[in-house]
């Protein structure tokens, strides 16, 4: 049976479990304490350690009730990484939801995820989306503050091209640990923007979030859906996988830049069929021919 390994996610940076458990769908899971404890000891039992949050999750119930299940069990705090992350405001009434990477927002924030989650620290912080409005020196000077207060350990981005974590960077005293971005046969974007390739550049690793599109991959009866789909099952007997995420995991890996699948099922049977694909690996062409059937084409 394959497990999940713990691997440095940069020079410098945390070591954290080769995929990573999210939980912005936790409150859609119907658990209640008790299942929600058992599924994190399940995944932690495969080896999934780190577990992605954020702020604004659950509008924003999610972090509370991951706190209220590991109440159930404080010794788990030790055995997990627990990324959070800070600077989306939701709209109040009237006025219109944006984002807020202020020295004082990213503070605020900080300090009501560690309440909700019942931890001292985050192993991980991340910028949610490049704030338009961003000043690289407050936000630097906000990450010396939780750093020196012992709140966040590592600090990192999230959905940031290469311009806006080079600005950020440039103020920091420390190297930015992880951009984790959207990454999956449907939306290449990351892949052809080069910001894969500046992070493989500064051997940071990359997330890579929705890796199933969100369930699309599944459930979406477009034309161009389906061809992938048809596309996902020869490899399946190609490979000798189980299934079509296998495959999608498998061909998010084979990027260079190393990402870290972050899992977005509350179902423990389909965590397992992901970390059954670390054992996966395909070809050039097998690779190509997922990018052709995502984006409608072949390369020229
Ligand atoms: N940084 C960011 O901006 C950002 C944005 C979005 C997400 N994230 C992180 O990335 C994580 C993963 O994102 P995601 O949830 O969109 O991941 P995903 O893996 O692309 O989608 C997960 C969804 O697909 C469904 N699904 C999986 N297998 C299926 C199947 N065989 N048939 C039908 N539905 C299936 C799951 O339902 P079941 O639960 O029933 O399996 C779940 O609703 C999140 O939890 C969050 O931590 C980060």
């Amino acid at each position: 049976m394959t497990f999940c390994s713990k691997v440095k996610l940069s020079s410098g940076g945390p070591k954290l479990s080769n995929l990573i458990q999210g939980y912005w769908r936790l409150a859609e899971w119907d658990m209640n304490a008790q299942q929600r404890l058992s599924f994190i000891e399940s995944h932690v039992a495969l080896g999934i350690s780190t577990v992605d949050h954020a702020h604004i999750y659950g509008d924003p119930a999610c972090e509370g009730l991951f706190g209220e299940a590991l109440k159930l069990a404080p010794q788990l705090r030790d055995k997990i990484e627990i990324i959070s992350k800070c600077g989306i405001k939701a709209a109040d009434p009237g006025k219109v939801a944006h984002y807020n990477a202020s020295k004082q927002a990213i503070l605020a924030s900080v300090n009501t995820s560690l309440q909700r989650l019942g931890t001292d620290y985050l192993d991980v912080l991340l910028i949610h989306r490049p704030d338009f409005l961003m000043d690289a020196d407050e936000v630097a000077a906000a990450f010396q503050a939780l750093k020196q207060a012992g709140k966040v350990h590592y600090f990192g981005v999230s959905n940031f091209n290469y311009a806006q974590i080079s600005l950020l960077q440039s103020r920091l005293d420390a190297p930015l640990v992880t951009n984790q971005i959207e990454l999956n046969p449907v939306n290449l974007q990351v892949i052809e923007s080069g910001v894969l390739d500046y992070l493989q550049e500064q051997r940071i690793r990359p997330m890579a979030w929705s890796c199933l599109a969100g369930g699309r991959v599944y459930t979406d009866s477009s034309e161009g859906m389906q061809k992938l789909r048809d596309t996902l099952y020869q490899l399946v007997n190609e490979l000798g996988a189980n299934s079509i995420e296998q495959v999608i995991y498998a061909w998010v890996m084979k990027l260079p830049a190393k990402p870290l699948p972050v899992l977005g099922s509350g179902n423990i049977m389909r965590v397992k069929e992901a970390v059954a694909a670390l054992s996966l690996s395909m070809s050039h062409e097998q690779w190509y021919r997922v990018l052709a059937a995502g984006r409608g084409r072949d390369v020229d």
